[in-house]
C-alpha cells in the first residue's frame, strides 16, 4: 500500500527535486520510499528487494542476532547518491540502517525494518606515496586493504582477524596489532569523506572542522555516513607470529606467562593476546603472539614458546598472512554478543576470575543451546594512548591507561537471546567488581570500548565527559536528527 502520509510529508520538502518522480511506483516494488530512492539515484547505485540475491548479501551480518528484514537494500555507488538516500529517508522520517561489513553483533546497530544502506561499493584503496597516506572506502574489510597496500611495502593500523569491516572498526576506535606502536586506528586519521545528514558531501579534517573531526573519531554514525577514510601509512616488513592452541592442563603456565608479560613488556613492536574459550565441554586457550619484524629479539617469547601445545602456527610471514592465520572463535551464522570490560592490570587473581567466568558461563549456557564462550585478555602497553594529542570522541579520557578486555558468546537458538545478553552483563560486572575489590579502583570508571560493549551500555560509559561536546556537534550538523533514524550508539 502506498503510504500517503509519508509521501505528502516528503513532497512538502522543497529541497527535494525528485519528489514528484518518487511518488510513482515501480511494478516490482510496493514500498514507496524504496521505489523513490530507485528513481532518484544514479546508475552507479542499485536497490534490491527480498528475493534478489544481492538483497540477501546486503542484509547479512556476521552474527545473526544483528539481522532484520528490511524493505529494501540500497547499494550506493557514489557519495552523492548516499546524499540522495539520506535526503529521502530524512525527509520522510523513514527508519534506515548503515552497514559497513556488518560485524557488530549488537541487534539493530546496522540493520532496520526500513531502508538498509550497504556500503560495499565504496571499495577503493588509493595509496599516496608522497603524503604517506591511503584513502580507503568504507565498504571494505581489512584483508582487502592489507592486500592492496602490500605491493607498496606499506601498511595501516587496522584489524587483527580475517574479514572485519573497516567502517565500524575505525569509527569506533580500532585496536590493532600495531596499536602499541601507533595508537588506535582513529589516531592515524587524516581526513574523512562524510555525507552529512542534509545530503551534502564534505571532506572533514582537523583544519576544516575540529569539533566534527573529533566527533567522527569514535562517534560512528551520529554525524552522517562516512564514505572514505584517509589514514596514515607506515613501512611494513614481514612479521613474526600467529596462534597457538593450548589445553586446559597447561592453563597455569600460559596464565603466569601472560601476567608476567603484562608486568614487564616494553617493546611496542610486540604484542600478546590470550583468549580463554569454553566449547564442547572443555576449556581451551588460544594464545596469539605478534612481533612487527621478521624475527623477535632473542628470548622475548621463550616463556610462551616453551608451553606444550596442541597446534601452533607461529612463524615469519607477510602481515596479511598473520591476519589470515588468526582463527575467530566462531564464524558467520551464529547468534552472538560481545561485551566490554576495562581493567588496569592483568593480575593473576583477576585472570583467575576471568577463567572461572569462562568456564562457569560456558557450562551454564551450553546446557541450553550449543555455544562458545570466549574471554580475551589483551595486555597492551599503557603508552598506547600517547600517540595522539588531539581529542577523540573515544576514549573520552586517555589519562586512565585501561586495557580493553572483552567477552564473546555464540549460540544457536534465538529463544535464549535474552539469557545470553543477561549473562554477558552479569559476567562483565563480576569481573569489574573483582578488579575494583583487588585495588584497581579506576576499572569501574574506565571507558568501555563501543565496538565491544553490549547494546544497552549507558552512553556515558562510552563517551564520558566528551558527551556535551559531541551533543553540540550533533545539534549543529544534524539539527533534524536524521541519524536518529538509524541504529547504533547515539550521543
Ligand atoms: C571476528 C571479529 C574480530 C574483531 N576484532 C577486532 C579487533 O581486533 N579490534 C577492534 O578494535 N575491534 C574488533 N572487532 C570489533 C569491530 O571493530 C566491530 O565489530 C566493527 O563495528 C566492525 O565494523 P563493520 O563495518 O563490520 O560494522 P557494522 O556492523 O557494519 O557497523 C557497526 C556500526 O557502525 C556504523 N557504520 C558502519 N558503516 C558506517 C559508515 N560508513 N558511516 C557511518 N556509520 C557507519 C553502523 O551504522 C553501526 O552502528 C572485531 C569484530 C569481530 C566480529
Ligand atoms: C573507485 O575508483 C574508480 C577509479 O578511479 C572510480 O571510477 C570510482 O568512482 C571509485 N569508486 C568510489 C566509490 O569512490
Ligand atoms: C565462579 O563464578 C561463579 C559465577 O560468577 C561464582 O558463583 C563462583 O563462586 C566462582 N567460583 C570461584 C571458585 O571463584
Ligand atoms: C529453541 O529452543 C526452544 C525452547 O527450548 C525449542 O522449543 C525450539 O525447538 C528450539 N529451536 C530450535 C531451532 O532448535
Amino acid at each position: 500500500m502506498l503510504n500517503h502520509a509519508i509521501i505528502s510529508a516528503a513532497l512538502a520538502l522543497a529541497t527535494l527535486p525528485f519528489a514528484v518522480q518518487g511518488a510513482q511506483l515501480t511494478a516490482r516494488n510496493q514500498d514507496p520510499i524504496c521505489a523513490w530512492i530507485e528513481r532518484a539515484i544514479s546508475s552507479a547505485s542499485n536497490v534490491y528487494y527480498p528475493g534478489d540475491t544481492l538483497y540477501n548479501k546486503g542484509v547479512a551480518h556476521w552474527a545473526t542476532t544483528a539481522n532484520q528484514v528490511s524493505k529494501c537494500v540500497v547499494e550506493p555507488g557514489t557519495a552523492a547518491d548516499v546524499g540522495t538516500v539520506l535526503r529521502i529517508v530524512g525527509g520522510t522520517r523513514t527508519p534506515f540502517a548503515v552497514k559497513g561489513a556488518g560485524h557488530s553483533p549488537n541487534p539493530k546497530f546496522a540493520s532496520t525494518t526500513g531502508v538498509h544502506i550497504s556500503m560495499y561499493r565504496f571499495n577503493n584503496v588509493t595509496y599516496d606515496a608522497d603524503a604517506q597516506t591511503a584513502e580507503i572506502g568504507t565498504g571494505l574489510v581489512w584483508d582487502n586493504v592489507y592486500d592492496a597496500l602490500a605491493p607498496h611495502g606499506v601498511n595501516i593500523v587496522g584489524g587483527r582477524v580475517p574479514g572485519v569491516g573497516v567502517a565500524g572498526f575505525t569509527l569506533g576506535g580500532g585496536y590493532s596489532w600495531k596499536t602499541n606502536q601507533f595508537g588506535l586506528t582513529i589516531d592515524t586519521l587524516v581526513a574523512f569523506e562524510l555525507v552529512r545528514p542534509d545530503g551534502k558531501v564534505v571532506k572533514v579534517t582537523h583544519e576544516s572542522d575540529p569539533q566534527l573531526f573529533m566527533g567522527l573519531k569514535g562517534g560512528f554514525n551520529n554525524f552522517g555516513i562516512v564514505t572514505k577514510f584517509t589514514l596514515k601509512t607506515h613501512p611494513q616488513s614481514e612479521v613474526w607470529g600467529g596462534p597457538t592452541q593450548i589445553g586446559a592442563d597447561h592453563i597455569d603456565e600460559v596464565t603466569d606467562a601472560t601476567v608476567e608479560w603484562d608486568a614487564t613488556a616494553t617493546d611496542p613492536k610486540a604484542q600478546v593476546m590470550t583468549t580463554y574459550t569454553y566449547a564442547r565441554g572443555e576449556l581451551d586457550i588460544t594464545l596469539f603472539l605478534f612481533y612487527d619484524g621478521p624475527t623477535p629479539p632473542a628470548g622475548m617469547f621463550d616463556r610462551f614458546l616453551a608451553i606444550p601445545n596442541h597446534g601452533s602456527d607461529v612463524k615469519t610471514r607477510p602481515f596479511a598472512d598473520m591476519v589470515q592465520s588468526t582463527p575467530t572463535a566462531a564464524s558467520y551464522g551464529f547468534r552472538g554478543i560481545f561485551n566490554a570490560f576495562s581493567v588496569l592490570d592483568t593480575t593473576r587473581s583477576l585472570v583467575d576470575v576471568i577463567i572461572n567466568e569462562t568456564q562457569y558461563w560456558g557450562q551454564q549456557l551450553s546446557a541450553k543451546t550449543g555455544i562458545i564462550t570466549t574471554y580475551a585478555v589483551e595486555p597492551f602497553l599503557r603508552s598506547m594512548y600517547s600517540h595522539n594529542t588531539e581529542q577523540t570522541a573515544f576514549p573520552p579520557t586517555r589519562s586512565i591507561p585501561f586495557l580493553p578486555f572483552n567477552i564473546y558468546y555464540a549460540w544457536l537458538n534465538s529463544t535464549y537471546d535474552e539469557e545470553f545478553y543477561n549473562a554477558a552483563r552479569v559476567s562483565t560486572k563480576v569481573i569489574t567488581d573483582a578488579a575494583v575489590a583487588e585495588g584497581q579502583r579506576a576499572a569501574a570508571e574506565a571507558p568501555l570500548y563501543p565496538n565491544n560493549a553490549i547494546f544497552d551500555t549507558p552512553i556515558s560509559k562510552v563517551y564520558g565527559d566528551n558527551l556535551p561536546a559531541l551533543r553540540a556537534v550533533k545539534r549543529r550538523v544534524d539539527p533534524a536528527n536524521v541519524m536518529g533514524l538509524a541504529g547504533g550508539w547515539k550521543v
